[in-house]
């Protein structure tokens, strides 16, 4: 049985081919979010993997709405699994905002399902850390997100030369289109496609953009000049200058090409791409200050702006970069028991050791000597532990594998003779 096109496996270390995904990486991945999320002030939260059919349809945009994996269920319900988390968090946001003191600074790490044509980075699932503040309006909340952004990937040791964060801003380019408005009759419709059309701008040819910017009354030369320009708006100056004062404005550059591909978004965005160009975005993000008053039917308004970072690219990029450490599950201690008879000893002696909190294995059933030294080996055990009578009782013997030192003592002392071993 094969498992479906665009899903992955998780093996434990070591892999069985090069291709295959690490449970180990995953799990070091997820820490690093963990520990990044929690340095900025960020707390965790998650919802359910199923919603209403409607909740994405409502404002993800049209891309997205092809990619759902959506079916109805036994009780009639349209329901889809969730493409991205935005809606969600919105949804939870607007239930009980007022629990909370804002502005919220939440982040969750969902596993997501998009029914994508499966190429490089993109498949029919993957696992992606959100970041989002909700309640707040200024763009000290835009830097800070980014700032976040930036040290999650320098956590992973990538730097400067590795990435860099493309900023931008539907704003920008509302007042792009504001004296050209009326004149073109630009519905939001024919905005949005507006976006759609600069979104694909690297991705479509000259033509295809041409004609699809004409079909709006607009010309390829006239957006490739503003492009161009790139000159930053006072919002994002002011967000500049934050990242400057962290020591941050390395990994920044304003560009207008951004302006992504969900429709929710209504100011600041940016992507982080490799410098090589490798790969496709490994993050994006941006500001949704309307998306909690659609979510909540008009009940509720806040400001909202956060970021998604895709498992997938990210994991790309750190093997192409060698930046994997290796990781293996690493026992401290593998116990040995070469006469059956203090087998029941030797399990008192390894739930000691595990109630110390230490990583302990030992053989379920009876196994020659030598094939027990190989299982230590091989499961990356750092000592041996191995009971023996002596004259006055027991005597534990432990072995360092890899100094080759040596310490014997009374099985009461096991702990302290493992952790000095
Ligand atoms: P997004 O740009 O759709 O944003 O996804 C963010 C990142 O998730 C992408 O840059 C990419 O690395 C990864 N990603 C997306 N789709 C796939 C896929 N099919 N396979 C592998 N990786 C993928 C959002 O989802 C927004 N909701 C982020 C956000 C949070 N905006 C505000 N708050």
């Amino acid at each position: 049985m094969e498992r479906l096109p665009g899903f992955r496996d998780f093996y434990p270390e070591p892999l069985p081919d090069r291709d295959a995904w690490s449970a180990q990486v995953r799990q070091y991945v997820f820490e690093r979010w963990r520990a990044i999320a929690r340095r900025y002030g960020f707390v965790e939260y998650d919802g359910p993997p199923l919603e209403p059919l409607e909740l994405f349809t409502l404002k993800s945009g049209e891309e997205i709405v092809k990619q759902l994996f959506d079916f109805v269920d036994k009780g009639g319900r349209k329901v889809a699994l969730r493409p991205e988390m935005t809606p969600t968090l919105a949804r939870m946001v607007a239930a009980h905002q007022r629990n909370y003191k804002k502005p919220l600074k939440w982040f969750a790490i969902p596993q997501l399902f998009r029914y994508e044509k499966q190429q490089k980075g993109r498949l029919r699932e993957h696992f992606q850390f959100n970041a989002d503040i909700i309640g707040e309006a200024g763009a000290a909340a835009d830097a800070e997100l980014i700032a976040l952004l930036i040290d999650t990937l320098r956590a992973f040791g990538l730097t400067e030369q590795d990435f860099v964060v493309r900023l931008s801003s539907r704003k920008v380019w509302e007042e792009f289109l504001e004296p050209k408005r009326a004149k073109l009759g630009l519905g939001p419709d024919q905005v949005e496609a507006f976006y759609q059309a600069v979104d694909k701008l690297g991705r479509d040819t000259a033509a295809e953009s041409q004609s699809k910017l004409a079909a709006l009354g607009l010309s390829l030369d006239e957006v490739n000049e503003f492009i161009h320009a790139a000159r930053p708006t006072a919002e994002l100056q002011s967000i500049l200058e934050n990242l400057a004062a962290r020591g941050l404005a390395a990994y920044v550059q304003i560009d207008y090409r951004i302006v992504r591909g969900l429709a929710y978004y209504t100011g600041p965005v940016y992507e982080a791409f490799d410098r090589k160009g490798e790969f496709r975005a490994i993050a994006g993000g941006g500001r949704y200050d309307n998306l909690i008053r659609l979510v909540s039917g008009g009940k509720i308004d806040l400001p909202a702006l956060g970021f998604g970072m895709g498992d997938v690219v990210l994991v790309e990029l750190l093997k192409a970069r060698g930046l994997v450490p290796k990781l293996d599950a690493g026992l401290d201690a593998f116990c040995i028991i070469e006469d059956e008879t203090l087998r029941s000893d030797t399990l008192r002696l390894v739930q000691r050791l595990r109630n110390a909190g230490l990583a302990v294995d030992y053989p379920l059933g009876e196994t020659k000597p030598d094939k027990q030294i190989k299982r230590a080996h091989e499961l990356g055990a750092k000592r041996t532990v191995k009971l023996e009578r002596a004259a006055n009782g027991l005597l534990v013997r432990i072995r360092n594998l890899a100094s080759r030192e040596e310490k014997t003592g009374a099985p009461e002392q096991v702990e302290t003779l493992v952790q000095s071993t």
